[in-house]
């Protein structure tokens, strides 16, 4: 039986393994192909420079360094377009049903670490444009978080708030726990692809749920102090 399970937890972490080896290898990829591109408009640039050192700056030399400098612009443009690389099919969705959707979703991993979740829509019933399987995919992943806060953590009561509320032309998902806390070094680190704290972690979590945000124009915030709990933000314009 504990061979077989040793088994088990090698195969989790070969999977987890040839998971990241794919993201480094696409990443290296995507590098790489954006190196060569930027190569000749910079070389280009840097040729019209030592030129101008030689012979003074002339209007040819200012052009060609106009130009190739629009080339790296719009080189740019396209690549940070494709490193956003999510497509948002937005909808009028009702966030009170999405949120009670994604804590349904939650309950087993809630119950398995004791931890109770509470909802409060403050009677929101406002209609919102947006992705409903991204956002329910982002606040998944940060009350997952929240729940996972409270390994080796002793509570009294041990504890997720979710409340909705709206501020003029936004609204706000906010997320509270009183689980471990973050040092300001971790709440710095938090959102870097691949950076966890856990045994087990990826640290994919947070930065998906950031590319997910700005997909949909809205933005996460998270204060966290360090043996009290954490609370984050998912913040989305209306209207
Ligand atoms: N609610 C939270 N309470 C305490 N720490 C958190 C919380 N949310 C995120 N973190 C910290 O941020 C790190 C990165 O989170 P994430 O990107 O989801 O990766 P992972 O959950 O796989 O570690 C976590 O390892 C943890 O240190
Ligand atoms: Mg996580």
């Amino acid at each position: 039986y504990c061979l077989d399970r040793k088994l088990k937890e090698r195969e989790l972490i070969l999977g987890k393994e040839e998971e990241k080896a794919k993201y480094f290898r696409e990443l290296a990829g995507f590098s790489s192909q954006v190196a060569h591109e930027i190569k000749n408009p910079l070389n280009s640039i840097s040729m019209a420079i030592q030129l101008a050192k030689q012979k003074g700056l002339s209007e040819d030399l200012l052009k060609i360094i106009e130009c190739e400098a629009n080339r790296l612009n719009s080189i740019v443009q396209r690549f940070s377009s494709v490193s956003k690389g999510i497509e948002t099919h937005l909808e009028e969705v009702d966030l009170t049903k999405v949120v009670s959707d994604v804590i349904t979703d939650a309950k087993g991993l809630a119950t398995a670490y004791g931890v109770k979740i509470e909802f409060n829509a403050n009677g929101f019933s406002q209609k919102v444009k947006t992705d409903p399987l991204l956002l329910k995919q982002a606040l998944f992943n940060i009350i997952k978080n929240a729940i996972e806060a409270f390994e080796g953590v002793f509570r009294e009561e041990k504890g997720v708030k979710v409340n909705l509320k709206k501020e003029k032309r936004k609204v706000i998902i906010s997320i509270e726990d009183n689980g471990s806390g973050m040092t300001d070094e971790e709440v710095k680190r938090a959102f870097d692809l691949f950076y966890s704290t856990k045994s087990q972690g990826m640290g994919l979590g947070l930065s998906v749920v950031r590319r997910i945000m700005d997909a949909l124009g809205g933005e996460v915030r998270l204060v966290s102090k360090k043996g009290e709990g954490t609370k984050v933000e998912l913040i989305l314009t209306h209207g």
